[in-house]
């Protein structure tokens, strides 16, 4: 049973869908709403007020609003005072966000001023919101990835009028979307998404776009944005589909419709906000007029703030690979000022001008640091002594405005360096967490209600001030506040303390005051000298024991024998005499076609030392290696006989495999057939299979990602190649890392191929078990038994996740028993966090984007249905789009955006964006299709 028993489980497992609506994953907060929950009519979105969220401020109605969304009509408004007031959204750590929060006042009354105030995200200045048109909605956009478990949006510091705010959002974000290299440091303010072309003023979010981004119309009226238009600037619109599956996914509505130059030029003027600055930019093309074949459109971004970028061409169709498809070209880093003025020209030998459906840009905002973390859990800590609601202070305890009680210090990371807690209704015990902050300075809790043992505060090295007098704090003083080093004044007045007080403490060096304590006494210096001899031995004895027990349990490592691993061959295969009966014409006559020739087993056996050295066990039988008389390295495989179809079959593979000829295919040399033995005899691969170098403890870890790129790339071309450079088709049906083998300069070879029956055979004749590997099988393919190339597609998927993770397809030990790398991988890539997934052992010596490429393409080549895979093909370009990437990182590892490396790094990435490759055709079939 065990074997079908678990395959049905893992295909089970992989059939059951795992999405969830999106739409549960919002958070939609009406700031200031009234009444309860409500659907917004034209969105389809529900919406929260903040009520049960936020305690401060106050519910107004924004004035003149009633015929805007609901969610316009009421604001919340804050106290104008020194604190700040933050809503706190639940995250996923790592994942990536839309955050979006707006601001329309309403009516200005006659009494009123503008409000100015400061929008905080977590410890990071957002923005500045300034309202100057009290009828509009002023949106403000930020992209974040997730750092914790929750992210603060806080408001504060007005300077004029009073903080408010109108709604809050947050929309998880799928994939690579907005992936940039420097999210872990910056996030992205967005500063323009206009679609181009637009049917109306409206603007298009949610449920046209899925991720409910708003993309603004390019007819919306406002101040000095999309002037200086080109004349002969036209709008276009197309109600056929448009295939959008790349990156950022904008929705296909907004790619229907766009502008054109009919006469040769766009151009645009807009202001943006917060600029001058360093953003990602991205341009949105999708051809969608119908172009007569001698028709072209090719243009130039004319931009006097980027020349280095002027020269590169875009040829839409020829870019996205067709009409009605996305192309999508970006700078992951440019610097560009407050007045942005671009162009679009057409070249000279172009018949159309240029066209643009949509574009967005985004600022990179540097994330601040927030206080440190056992700052921020110690006073967590002692916030919930509170009895009362005094201590409703929000967000980081220290930025942008500090805590009411807090003082912090201007260090980065911003540090606590006093808690004023005087009087403060505070009951319990104090907490341990407090001997975290070791930059504490002062300490402030008399005159509350705190009970139970004085807690071990000795790490409070900077402390120079105590108070806890007016308690009711119980037991022993402890010695160590004697050997505080900075401590200067302790009051512990009041509390019911008992037994000795430190001698250090009446030393005079430290203003100490203890009255009204009852229990409280001198020590005598007998009792204190005993202490200390106990406590020496003590210790001497625990010394003891350890190192005795050290000495014994020291653990005895041998090396395993490395040859043990190695078991002889099995020699009774060997003992058959040579047969006369052969079912193909032997040796010379095949020879002469340059195709792979007759070997006696005779030969063989004296080239392999009679099947000494076993170097593998293949999906068909075990490889033995063999040396041949001129000198040629061979890996010997022997058949297992189950893997037999009849002499007459493998007659015809033999023949058919020895006209293969690729260099990503292991090339077969020769074969043989005796006495119910079948051989194949192929090249040697000196570095053995994939699978060794991923998982084996020896060679693992030496793949770095460009290699692990280049032995995709490879593997891929030769399924390609068998796919549709064969005639018939060749499937290959047991794609796995064991069957990628390396060649001496770990170029990578895909073997085991064609040695089952071809694909045109099997459409017809199809087998009762599925023929795989665990793990790597098509649970489609599995599920109806219908074998197409889509098949190797999903297993390849499962070899490039593999590639990524550097771990194995199953393994209860990582996924648990009915879990296996694709569930993994595919949870954890599609909620946008791929840095999960990656290998450690490649300790960072990546490009993430290139890294995405690749998972992209694997998750769509381990989708469910085989229609919605890829082809090799475009796996291929995938992978050679990865490589390039990262070889333009590879001279300057960009760490910031802000640094001119990364500058001209992104210029590579857009010129790879405009030429990718052809696929690499140069291996022409050898197989006569009149077969
Ligand atoms: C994002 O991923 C989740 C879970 O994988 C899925 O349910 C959801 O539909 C995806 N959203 C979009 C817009 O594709
Ligand atoms: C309102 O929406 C919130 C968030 O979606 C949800 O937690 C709450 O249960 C809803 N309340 C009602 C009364 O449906
Ligand atoms: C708001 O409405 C009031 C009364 O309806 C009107 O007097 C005022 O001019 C309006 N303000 C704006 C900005 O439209
Ligand atoms: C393209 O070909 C059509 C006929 O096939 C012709 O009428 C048209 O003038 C040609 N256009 C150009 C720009 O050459
Ligand atoms: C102080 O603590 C003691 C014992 O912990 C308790 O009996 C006493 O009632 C407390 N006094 C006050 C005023 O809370
Ligand atoms: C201690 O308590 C007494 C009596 O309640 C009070 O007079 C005195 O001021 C207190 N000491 C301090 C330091 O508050």
């Amino acid at each position: 049973m065990g074997l079908s028993a678990f395959l049905v489980i893992v295909i089970l497992a992989a059939l059951s869908p795992s999405s969830i609506s999106q739409v549960q994953d919002f958070v939609s907060i009406d700031c200031g709403g009234t009444a309860g929950n409500y659907t917004d009519p034209s969105t389809g979105l529900e919406w929260t007020p903040d009520s049960g969220l936020m305690a401060f401020g106050r519910s107004t109605a924004a004035l003149n609003s009633t015929d805007s969304p609901r969610v316009y009509q009421t604001r919340r408004d804050f106290p104008v005072d020194d604190q700040k007031y933050c809503y706190t959204l639940r995250t996923e750590e790592r994942r990536r966000y839309l955050v979006r929060a707006t601001f329309r006042y309403g009516d200005l009354g006659t009494e009123e001023t503008f409000p100015k105030f400061q929008l905080y995200l977590d410890t990071t200045k957002w923005t500045t919101v300034a309202v100057y048109d009290a009828g509009r909605v002023y949106v403000e956009e930020m992209i974040i990835r997730a750092s914790s478990g929750s992210v603060d949006v806080c408001l504060c510091c007005a300077t004029t009028g009073v903080p408010f705010i109108s709604s809050l959002e947050l929309r998880p974000l799928n994939l690579s979307i907005y992936a940039t290299n420097f999210e872990d440091s910056f996030f992205l303010e967005v500063a323009a998404r206009v679609n181009f072309g637009a049917l109306t003023a409206d603007a298009i979010r949610y449920p046209d776009d899925p991720y409910d981004r708003i993309w603004e119309s390019d007819l919306a009226k406002r101040q000095n944005f999309l002037v200086g238009v080109a004349p002969g600037t036209e709008r276009i619109n197309t109600s056929r589909d448009i295939n959008v599956r790349t990156r950022e996914c904008p929705p296909v509505k907004v790619m229907q419709t766009a502008v054109v130059g009919t006469e040769g030029t766009l151009s645009y003027r807009l202001n943006l906000e917060d600029f001058p600055a360093n953003a990602r930019a991205y341009a949105y093309f999708a051809e969608i007029e119908d172009l007569d074949a001698n028709e072209t459109r090719k243009f130039r971004l004319i931009e006097p703030q980027l020349p280095e970028y002027n020269n590169a061409v875009v040829n839409i169709i020829e870019n996205a690979n067709g009409s009605y498809t996305l192309y999508e070209p970006s700078y992951m880093n440019v610097s560009l000022d407050f007045v942005l003025s671009f162009a679009f020209r057409k070249t000279s030998d172009s018949i159309r001008g240029p066209l643009l459906n949509a574009m967005e840009i985004s600022r990179y905002v540097e994330v601040a640091p927030k206080t440190s973390n056992q700052d921020v859990t110690a006073v967590e800590a002692i916030r919930m002594m509170s009895a009362g609601t005094v201590l409703t202070d929000q967000g980081d305890p220290c930025l942008p405005v500090s805590w009411e009680w807090v003082s912090c210090g201007s260090t980065t990371p911003p540090r606590v360096i006093k808690i004023s807690l005087s009087g403060k209704d505070l009951k319990g015990s104090i907490p341990s967490v407090l001997n975290d902050m070791d930059q504490l300075t002062e300490l402030w809790l008399d005159g509350n209600m705190l009970s139970g043992y004085f807690p071990d505060l000795s790490n409070l090295r900077a402390l120079r001030i105590l108070h806890v007098e007016n308690n009711n704090l119980t037991g022993p003083l402890p010695s160590y506040l004697g050997v505080l080093p900075s401590l200067l004044e302790l009051h512990v007045e009041n509390n019911t303390f008992s037994g000795d007080i430190p001698a250090d403490l009446l030393s005079g060096k430290i203003k100490f005051m203890y009255g009204g304590n009852s229990g409280l006494h001198k020590r005598s210096d007998r009792r204190r000298i005993w202490l200390i001899v106990g406590a020496s031995v003590g210790i001497l004895a625990v010394l003891a024991l350890l190192s005795v027990g050290v000495m014994f349990f020291l653990p005895c490592r041998r090396k395993k024998s490395f040859l043990q691993s190695f078991k002889k061959g099995d020699s009774t295969r060997t003992s058959s005499k040579p047969s006369a009966a052969y079912s193909i014409p032997r040796g010379n006559h095949l020879r002469e076609d340059g195709l792979s020739h007759y070997i006696a087993l005779a030969d063989l056996e004296v080239a392999t030392e009679r099947f000494a050295k076993k170097i593998g066990r293949g999906s068909f039988g075990s490889v033995f290696y063999g040396r041949m008389k001129d000198g040629k390295e061979v890996a010997v495989k022997i058949m297992d006989d189950s893997s037999s179809n009849g002499h007459q079959q493998f007659a015809t593979e033999v023949a058919l495999l020895s006209r293969i000829h690729h260099r990503n295919l292991v090339p077969l040399i020769g074969f043989c057939e005796e006495e119910h033995q079948r051989i194949l005899v192929y090249e040697f691969m000196h570095n053995g299979t994939l699978r060794d170098h991923l998982h084996d403890p020896v060679k693992q870890k030496q793949l770095s990602w460009l290699t692990r790129l280049k032995i995709a790339e490879d593997s891929a071309k030769g399924l390609e190649y068998l796919h549709t450079g064969c005639n018939p088709t060749i499937i290959h049906r047991d794609v796995k890392t064991s069957n990628i083998l390396l060649d001496v300069n770990m170029r990578a070879k895909v073997s085991d191929f064609g040695l089952s029956r071809q694909a045109d055979e099997d459409l017809t004749h199809i087998s009762s078990v599925a023929r795989g590997t665990v793990g790597y099988l098509d649970p489609e393919y599995y599920g109806n038994q219908q074998l197409t190339e889509k098949s190797d597609v999903y297993s390849f998927g499962v070899v490039l996740l593999e590639l990524i993770s550097g771990r194995k397809p199953v393994s209860a030990e990582d996924y648990g028993a009915d879990y296996n790398i694709v569930h993994w991988a595919r949870a954890l890539i599609r909620r946008g966090d791929v840095v999960s997934v990656v290998d450690p052992a490649l300790g960072g010596t990546y490009k993430l984007e290139s890294i995405w490429r690749v998972a992209e393409v694997a998750l769509q080549c381990v989708e469910q249905y085989s229609s919605s895979r890829p082809r090799m093909q475009e796996i291929i370009v995938a992978v050679q789009d990865a490589i390039k990437i990262e070889n333009a990182s590879e001279e300057n590892r960009a760490v910031s955006p802000g640094s001119s490396k990364a500058h001209s790094a992104r210029k590579t990435l857009l010129t790879s964006f405009l030429e990718v490759e052809s696929p690499d055709l140069s291996n022409d079939c050898y197989i006569p299709s009149a077969r």
